[in-house]
Parts: C-alpha cells; sequence; structure tokens
C-alpha cells in the first residue's frame, strides 16, 4: 500500500529552501503536542543547509524555537566537529545562531567507536523520549544519487530490514535488534573511498513521522529522482522508493533541474 506523493517544482534550490522553509514553520505552529514540543529530525549533505540559514535568519522569530527538539535521521561516523558531522553543520546554521538550548539537542555520538553501540544508545534515547515508538513531527530528507534517503544506501542493510519492515515473512519473529536505529556498512560511488560507516534512522522510524518532507536539487539528482518516483519499483536499488509506504503523503520539494526527467504529469503549483 502505498501514498501518491505531493511533488512542487521550484525554479532552483533557493526557491524550494523557501518553501521548506515556510512549510516547516507551518508545521511547527500547527502542532500542538504533548508537552507543547515539536520534535525534528534532520538530513545532513548539502541541500538542507540554505534551509537552515533561512530557519536561523528569515525565520527567526517566525516561532518560539524553545519548543523545538532537534534529532538527525542519520550521522556519519565523525566526532561532531568534523567538517562532514550533520550535527556539525546543523550547530553552525541554526542550532548555535537561534541558542538551542542542549536538553533540546539529540545528537547522533559519531565518534563512538562502536557504531552499533551509538546506534542502540540513540534507539533507547528515541525510546525514552517518546516513551513509546518514536513519532517525530517532521523529518527532512534528502535524496542521493544513487537513490539514496537518510543512510539507507542501495543494498545496504538498513535497506534490507526497511523491506522486511514493511512486509515481515510470515511467521518470522521481528529481530531483538534496535527496531528504530541502525549502524551499518554502506558501498556507493557517492562516497569518498566507495564505502562508509553510517548511523541511520530505520524505515519504520521514518514512516512514524507525521510529516516527511524530502529536498532535492539539482541535475545530478534527476535520473534517481524519476526511478523513486515514477519506476518500477526496486527499493533495494533505490532505497528512497521506500518513503511511499508512508500512510501520508510525503511532500517532495524539488528544483527544476532535479524534476527535469520527471513524466510531465508529476509537476505541482505552489508559491515559489
Ligand atoms: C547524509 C544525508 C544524506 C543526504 C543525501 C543527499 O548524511 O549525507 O543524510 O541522506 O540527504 O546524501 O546529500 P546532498 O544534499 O549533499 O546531495
Amino acid at each position: 500500500m502505498t501514498t501518491p506523493p505531493l511533488v512542487s517544482v521550484f525554479p532552483n534550490l533557493e526557491a524550494a529552501s523557501r518553501a521548506a522553509a515556510r512549510q516547516l514553520v507551518g508545521d511547527c505552529r500547527k502542532r500542538r503536542g504533548v508537552r507543547d514540543e515539536v520534535h525534528l529530525a534532520l538530513s545532513g549533505g548539502s541541500t538542507p543547509r540554505r534551509l537552515l540559514e533561512l530557519l536561523a535568519t528569515e525565520h527567526r522569530d517566525a516561532i518560539d524555537w524553545s519548543r523545538l527538539h532537534f534529532w538527525w535521521c542519520d550521522e556519519r561516523t565523525v566526532p561532531p566537529d568534523h567538517a562532514d558531522s550533520n550535527f556539525g553543520t546543523a550547530s553552525r546554521l541554526l542550532l548555535a545562531p537561534l541558542d538551542i538550548a542542549p536538553d533540546c539537542i539529540h545528537r547522533i555520538r559519531g565518534e563512538h567507536p562502536d557504531p552499533s553501540a551509538a546506534a542502540a544508545e540513540y534507539d533507547r534515547s528515541l525510546v525514552s523520549v517518546f516513551r513509546g515508538p518514536p513519532r517525530l513531527d517532521l523529518a527532512v530528507l534528502g535524496l542521493g544519487a544513487d537513490g539514496h534517503t537518510a543512510s539507507l544506501f542501495p543494498g545496504s542493510p538498513a535497506t534490507l530490514l526497511g523491506i522486511a519492515q514493511l512486509a515481515p515473512p510470515p511467521g518470522v519473529e521481528e529481530s531483538p535488534a534496535p527496531r528504530w536505529v541502525r549502524a551499518q556498512h554502506v558501498t556507493s560511488p557517492l562516497l569518498s573511498g566507495g564505502a562508509a560507516s553510517r548511523i541511520t534512522l530505520t524505515l519504520a522510524t521514518l514512516l512514524l513521522a507525521r510529516r516527511l518532507l524530502v529536498l532535492v536539487a539539482g541535475a545530478d539528482k534527476a535520473p534517481a529522482l524519476r526511478e523513486v518516483l515514477a519506476g518500477a519499483f526496486d527499493p533495494m536499488r533505490y532505497p528512497a522508493q521506500l518513503l511511499a509506504a508512508c500512510p501520508r503523503p510525503v511532500l517532495w520539494l524539488v528544483d527544476e533541474a532535479a524534476a527535469s526527467h520527471l513524466p510531465a504529469g508529476w509537476r505541482a503549483s505552489l508559491p515559489s
């Protein structure tokens, strides 16, 4: 069972980032959760950087940022001050400028010598804060040119787990391993050296989120975006296809370059 995505195409990354910022602020304003908190998970990479900058500047006074709790969709196995750290990027562009309280920052400890232990620690942290299955209010995702999202890479164990979480084989008990976060070794031509160790939210966690927003920009993403949104279902090859299992429409905010391979009918209009 899949839910049709909501795809909006913008002239460029700037316009898509501005729309994403408006969407995020609007969602945060509407959300009146328990203890009035809003739980947001961020992704890394270069695409969301402009979004983070916009939130910290033009939207600085748009919401009560003290209500927000920040999580991560995935993390690299590096220290928080490393240039590749997803937490480090968000801290520099958003958390520090908005002076977000440390209690509201829930980072994945990429520096942990044992990534599996770091994943289990994050899994426990999610279950503890949410007092059960982690229902994020919003997860901001990206798309790799190889079809990955978060760190659900083609052919990776977490992708295989996601497929199994979607349709558990009959009679197979859910593995006792952490359900919500996994560490894994991934391979991709996109990664320096072709491989990396990553810690990622699982598909089960992403599909629980009240809102999934995927921000995609650049011509290099066009072939993958077309396969993810309009290609034959092949999630081991294009893991981002698994997001379609979300019971709520996934918002895809993409620029013209990334959308250039989409069939003509995939365009919606949102003010850019
Ligand atoms: C990461 C991200 C990853 C990212 C895509 C796109 O840790 O790298 O979580 O899933 O969203 O790789 O990255 P770019 O935005 O740099 O193209």
